[in-house]
């Protein structure tokens, strides 16, 4: 790879030890994907945060890298193990809240923003069209590509670490406009409505095509909410990190595949049944990828007067929750006895076997709650996910 002066003296150990771990992560990657150069990012968001995933031994790279590592742009971070500031309410233990504050404490050390959340675009990190970015958290990647039309390649944790550290990435993949072309049409013929759909939309693309960029059309509009929920399911099922949608997406396209799938009203049908085990609900988590302020506004409403008869998790971003705080939105959720949980989620947090059925509107939520915390799991809508929780 051709590296500037500015990065060769980053490579070579100028800035430090970090910078120069960064720099060789960097240059690594670019070397196994073919990039010629680094190019400049201004925005990052690290993935790997919750100590139940990143255990002693990542907890100990982190720490390695904070002792003289400083990020050079903006960069947030995925959500974590719990929420930081009332972990137990949520049941958390004291030793992992400890592990936990850890590893937020070393992230800080090299001056990240410590919003834990998978919408960063919701909440102050937000790329502009045509901005090159490296983000590592999937449903955001797919987001940012996507909807916003930013470029960013998939990133792990370290990468993305290294860009902010750095302030490059290598360019390759996402980052070239020939590598964002869509190489299959997707007709949508089923009415969809609500994040569950879209959701379950997400799951039917990504085992139908897999990775390949799909150009859908056939969906005349769609919520952010509704967006996100198909981001993170298309992810989860296919490692999709792309797509356009006919009039909503910003991308050019300068030709639209030939090669056709059709999405129709059973696929979708389907899709809903397959995330739907037999199972009593215990568990109701709404807010995946994190709740919009809209979202909880709407579950406030829907809540008020009402009381849950079950452990129910609004996941959300802290600035979004401070927002529900002020507008009352808060109180009206814990008034009916569910959890506002800001900072984490219902896959992140450490629940493996804690419950017994989930419910929610997210078919991301569906895949990692039965396949990684080992639940029972029920795909409904919000109305749905709700009633379920004050039966
Ligand atoms: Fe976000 Fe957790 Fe879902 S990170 S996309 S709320 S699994």
């Amino acid at each position: 790879m051709q590296l500037t002066s500015e990065e060769k003296k980053m490579a070579d150990g100028e800035y430090g030890y970090a910078t120069q771990k960064a720099m060789e992560i960097l240059v690594t990657l670019g070397d196994i994907y073919g990039a010629e150069r680094m190019i400049p990012v201004s925005s990052v968001q690290v993935a790997g945060v919750s100590y139940a995933n990143l255990e002693e031994a990542g907890l100990e790279w982190l720490a390695e890298m904070a002792k003289d590592g400083k990020v050079r742009v903006l960069t947030t971070l995925n959500p974590a193990g719990m929420d930081l500031e009332e972990w137990k309410r949520l049941g958390i233990s004291e030793d992992f809240a400890r592990n936990q504050q850890r590893v937020i404490d070393a992230f800080s050390r090299m001056g990240i923003i410590t919003t834990c959340t998978c919408t960063p675009y919701l909440v102050g990190n937000v790329p502009h069209f045509g901005e090159h970015i490296a983000w590592s958290e999937s449903s955001a990647i797919c987001y940012a590509n996507s909807v916003l039309g930013a470029r960013t390649n998939r990133e792990g944790g370290p990468s993305a670490l290294g860009a902010a550290l750095t302030g490059r990435t290598p360019e390759y993949g996402f980052h070239l406009d020939n590598k964002r072309q869509p190489q299959v049409k997707a007709q949508v013929q089923a009415k969809l409505d609500g994040t569950y759909q879209f959701g379950a939309l997400g799951k039917v693309l990504g085992e139908k095509l897999g990775e390949k960029i799909s150009y859908i059309t056939g969906i005349p509009s769609a919520s952010v909410e509704e967006l996100k929920s198909l981001c993170a399911s298309y992810a989860t099922y296919g490692g999709v990190a792309l797509f356009h949608i006919e009039g909503i997406t910003p991308d050019r396209v300068s030709q639209i595949p030939v090669e056709t799938v059709t999405i129709t009203d059973e696929d979708i049908k389907a899709a809903i049944n397959a995330l739907n085990q037999e199972t009593s609900i215990d568990f109701v988590s709404i807010g995946c990828p994190h709740a919009t302020l809209a979202e909880l506004e709407y579950i406030a409403n829907k809540l008020k007067g009402k009381q849950v008869k079950k452990e129910v998790w609004i996941t959300t971003a802290r600035p979004t929750k401070q927002m529900a705080d002020r507008m009352g939105f808060t109180k009206m959720i814990e008034g009916a006895g569910a959890k506002i949980a800001a900072d984490t989620c219902c896959v992140v947090a450490p629940i493996k076997g804690r419950f017994v059925g989930l419910a929610t509107d997210s078919a991301k939520g569906c895949y990692y709650g039965s396949g990684k915390n080992r639940f029972k799991v029920k795909l409904m809508s919000i109305d749905e996910c709700i009633e379920e929780a004050i039966r």
